[in-house]
């Protein structure tokens, strides 16, 4: 199968003959919602061409009309270890089942989001490609992949896309009208962040805590930024300074030589602080390096077929300082560097309650490997340099499938550690509304005396009526592990009352570990409470799923 690189010119792709008019549907497979305004812009656009477009989430989208389908583009990001986002587990699931129609009716294109520093980069957007071959559908395009900074490519994609579909669609094409594209608001973004003010900054745990949590308060006056309960907020993060020092004399490079940073130029070390990522390796990236240095172990490790084992806990520095000489000047060294990406974190905050602000719920990353301690870039920065007063580069990420519903519906919660963030959030705005419906927070942490987040705002909450059922698990404070799930367990009753009147059900935090052992325990509880068996009972939470009741913002 063909792949275009981000920025490449597609070789193939002729259409076949051109019917007088077919119909573009747009689909999106998205967990935050990158997919989803991609595919929702490029909708926009075709539209004013002219063309016949249906834009839809593949939660929404039914399965038999595959067989009506004309033109598909799919708009596609992964999740962490190469599994479909959760809107598109359904139909990712019924494509590659014996159901699935033949499609040789149907021409498509693909462009998949993904990272590189993930082992099963955009596999989601292959899965869907490969599918739609193999059920005899014809490729308009080869697909697209694109790394976090996707703007790019995707732009790139919607230009080929549109040529493509333009000569497959003259005749229609030419009798529509001039497109003007709408004049936009100022629109802060990843790469064009708003330098907020930090107005007040508390660690969240007590002393004695193994954790470090830090509660940001952050003013967005004068920006217009505005966001919802559910969004995200991005924190594009400096780099260490004595890392960076580090590589440099490591590198015996020259740190005041000047090198380009995207559309401008900086010093070598400061272009190694603002600009570029060099605290994550990917598989890509040892590539690239191995071009510089004939280290046979180096070379070695590059055709391994699984460089994940290799890459965790390491960075740049422990490459430059174990598989070195390499022959690479400053210039080339960087033009090899990803610009650092921007972080996401729930936002813990309703600007409903708190107006011109934002805040944010971090979590301190820190371990140790490889002899050396290893920080959470944007966290560390959160924890141990910022102060207030000081600025931090945010932008706001709109997630428009972690959403509160109407105001009576009741909602259950479960979000351990940081996974509170969101909740707050939720709670804040639904005290602020006067919001009717019930709701039902799980958290958890540590230890109850060092660990219990918002505790004083949680339990006001529970006095006013703003949340209706709190339970907590503190997992250390007792010879045996309590988890959310184990409190979920006791409250099986309950809870399946609330899911069979209507509640919706949000998780946020772990992904690996809390997120799949919450899933497993709501099917259990299906499955007891409604006499059910596991299959059943699993149907039924990927039916919730399917409604967007069961919604997760897990990381
Ligand atoms: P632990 O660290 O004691 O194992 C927030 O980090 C809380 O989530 C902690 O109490 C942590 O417990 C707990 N936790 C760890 N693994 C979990 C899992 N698989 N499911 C639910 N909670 C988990």
């Amino acid at each position: 199968e063909e792949v275009i690189e981000a920025g490449s010119t597609p070789t193939v792709g002729a259409p076949a003959a051109p019917p007088q008019t077919r119909t573009v549907t747009v689909l999106f497979a998205s967990q935050t919602g990158n997919a989803q305004k991609l595919a929702q812009n490029i909708g926009a656009e075709l539209q004013t061409q002219g063309l016949e477009v249906e834009v839809a989430s593949m939660a929404k989208f039914k399965p038999n009309n595959l067989k009506k389908v004309e033109d598909v583009l799919i708009v596609a990001s992964t999740n962490g270890e190469g599994e479909p986002p959760d809107n598109a587990l359904g139909f990712h699931e019924f494509l590659y089942s014996k159901r699935a129609p033949k499609l040789d009716h149907v021409r498509f294109a693909v462009l998949a989001l993904g990272d590189t520093s993930y082992e099963f980069y955009c596999k989601t957007g292959h899965d869907f490609n490969n599918r739609f071959l193999e059920l005899g559908a014809q490729a308009l395009l080869p697909i697209v992949e694109c790394d976090v900074d996707y703007e790019e490519p995707a732009a790139k994609w919607f230009t080929d896309v549109k040529q493509v579909l333009a000569t497959a669609t003259e005749t229609t094409a030419a009798s529509s009208q001039e497109t003007s594209s709408p004049a936009t608001a100022v629109e802060y973004t990843r790469n064009k962040p708003f330098a907020a003010e930090i107005v007040e900054k508390i660690n969240l745990n007590m002393t004695g805590s193994n954790k470090h949590t830090t509660h940001l308060e952050i003013s967005l006056e004068n920006s217009g930024i505005t966001y919802e309960p559910g969004d995200s907020l991005g924190i594009v993060p400096k780099n260490n300074e004595q890392l960076v020092d580090a590589l440099i004399a490591t590198l015996k490079f020259d740190a005041s030589k000047t090198v380009p940073t995207g559309d401008t130029t900086q010093t070598l070390r400061d272009a190694l602080i603002n600009h570029y990522e060099i605290t994550v390796l990917s598989k890509p990236l040892l590539q690239k390096i191995a071009e510089f240095t004939t280290h046979s172990d180096f070379q070695n490790i590059v055709t391994q077929t699984s460089v994940k084992d290799f890459v965790y806990g390491r960075d740049l520095l422990d490459i430059a300082e174990s598989y070195g000489p390499f022959s690479w000047t400053e210039e080339q060294f960087v033009s090899l560097l990803r610009k650092i990406p921007g972080r996401l974190y729930s936002i813990s905050s309703a600007q409903s309650a708190v107006d011109e602000e934002v805040h944010v719920t971090i979590g301190r990353v820190g371990y140790e490997a490889y002899g050396r301690e290893r920080f959470g870039v944007a966290s560390t920065q959160v924890a141990d340099q910022l102060e207030i007063g000081d600025t931090v580069n945010v932008y706001v990420h709109k997630n428009p499938n972690f959403k509160l519903p109407a105001e009576d519906k009741p909602v259950i919660m479960i979000g351990p550690g940081t996974g509170i963030a969101p909740f707050r959030s939720f709670l804040q705005e639904r005290e602020e509304t006067g919001a009717t419906g019930e709701s039902w927070l799980f958290f958890g942490e540590q230890h109850f005396v060092t660990d219990f987040l918002y505790q004083t705002e949680l339990q006001a909450w529970l006095a006013n009526g703003t949340l209706t059922n709190l339970h907590v698990a503190f997992s250390r404070d007792t010879d045996q592990k309590v988890y959310v799930q184990h409190r979920m367990q006791e409250q099986a009753e309950e809870l399946y009352k609330w899911l069979q009147n209507g509640a919706y059900i949000y998780v946020c935090g772990d992904e690996k570990h809390m997120a799949k052992d919450v899933e497993q325990t709501l099917i259990d509880i299906v499955a007891t409470q409604g006499n059910l068996s596991q299959e059943q009972a699993s149907a039924y939470i990927k039916q919730l799923q399917q409604d967007e009741r069961y919604l997760r913002d897990v990381y």
